[in-house]
């Protein structure tokens, strides 16, 4: 099956008071979906198969994510068993980190909370105006990177690691073949939803990590386009 099962838009509800949510645009939109319980406090089971179902990633990329996430940051939950709150994420400098493509780095402002200007940023990049390509998304997270650079500030070499597999992970599960569409990435970014009948199923680490060095190289060597683009776009 090409295609991983989705629910209807009328499953989808913004996070209630006492609900948590994350910096992760991906667990958001599955906590507000109830692809996993809306409180945001889930295990590694129920997490492995929102990821699966959802947003197509193979099962054994999934489990790697969530057993990290709960080794890292994991509680007892009423079972018993070890759970993820997803507020826990927030915590900056643990897997939070400077240079997002959607929220304001923890020292000039709340890094966990969507900032509306820099998602029209982000797809104002788009060349073509109507998807972002690995090549746009190259270029935003360098831009986000000196943006997050300037002022003196020196930016972990994490943050800039880890950004781009994020934007390798972005572009894997959203991209219908010529990219994402700029209403997909609205949805997901902005709205935290699931665009409906996305295409990607069986997303394999291999295929992540080649896109986040794709990511990195491009947004990096002087010679490609993305990175002159980042140039000129911190010129402005
Ligand atoms: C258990 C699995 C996951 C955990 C624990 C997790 C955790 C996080 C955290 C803590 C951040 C914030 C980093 C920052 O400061 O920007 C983040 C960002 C992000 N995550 Fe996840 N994530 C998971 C799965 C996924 C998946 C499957 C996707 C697929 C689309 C995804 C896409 C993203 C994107 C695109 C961002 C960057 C947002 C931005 O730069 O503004 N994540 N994630």
């Amino acid at each position: 099956m090409s295609q991983h099962s989705q629910a209807g838009a009328s499953d989808w509800q913004p996070a209630q008071p006492g609900e948590q949510r994350s910096p992760c645009p991906a667990l958001n939109s599955l906590a507000n979906g109830g692809h996993i319980p809306r409180s945001g406090i889930a295990s590694r089971a129920q997490l492995v198969s929102a990821m699966v179902q959802r947003l197509g990633l193979a099962t054994a990329l999934a489990d790697k994510l969530a057993k990290e996430a709960i080794e890292k940051f994991g509680k007892p939950g009423d079972g018993g068993e070890q759970v993820l709150h997803l507020q826990d994420l927030c915590q900056p400098g643990k897997l939070e980190h400077d240079a997002s493509l959607t929220r304001q780095d923890a020292h000039v402002g709340d890094s966990a909370k969507i900032d509306p200007a820099l998602v029209e940023q982000l797809l104002a990049l788009s060349k073509n105006g109507q998807t972002l390509t690995l090549d746009d998304l190259a270029t935003a997270h360098q831009i986000r990177m000196q943006q997050s650079a300037q002022g003196g500030h020196v930016v972990p070499p994490k943050a800039g690691l880890v950004g781009t597999v994020e934007a390798a992970l972005l572009y894997c599960v959203l991209s219908r073949g010529e990219g994402i569409s700029l209403a997909d990435a609205r949805e997901f970014l902005l709205s935290e939803r699931i665009p409906q009948g996305l295409t990607g199923h069986d997303i394999s680490l291999a295929q992540v990590a080649r896109r986040a060095i794709t990511v990195a190289l491009k947004g990096n060597l002087p010679m490609c386009d993305a990175a002159r683009r980042a140039k000129d776009a911190l010129k402005k």
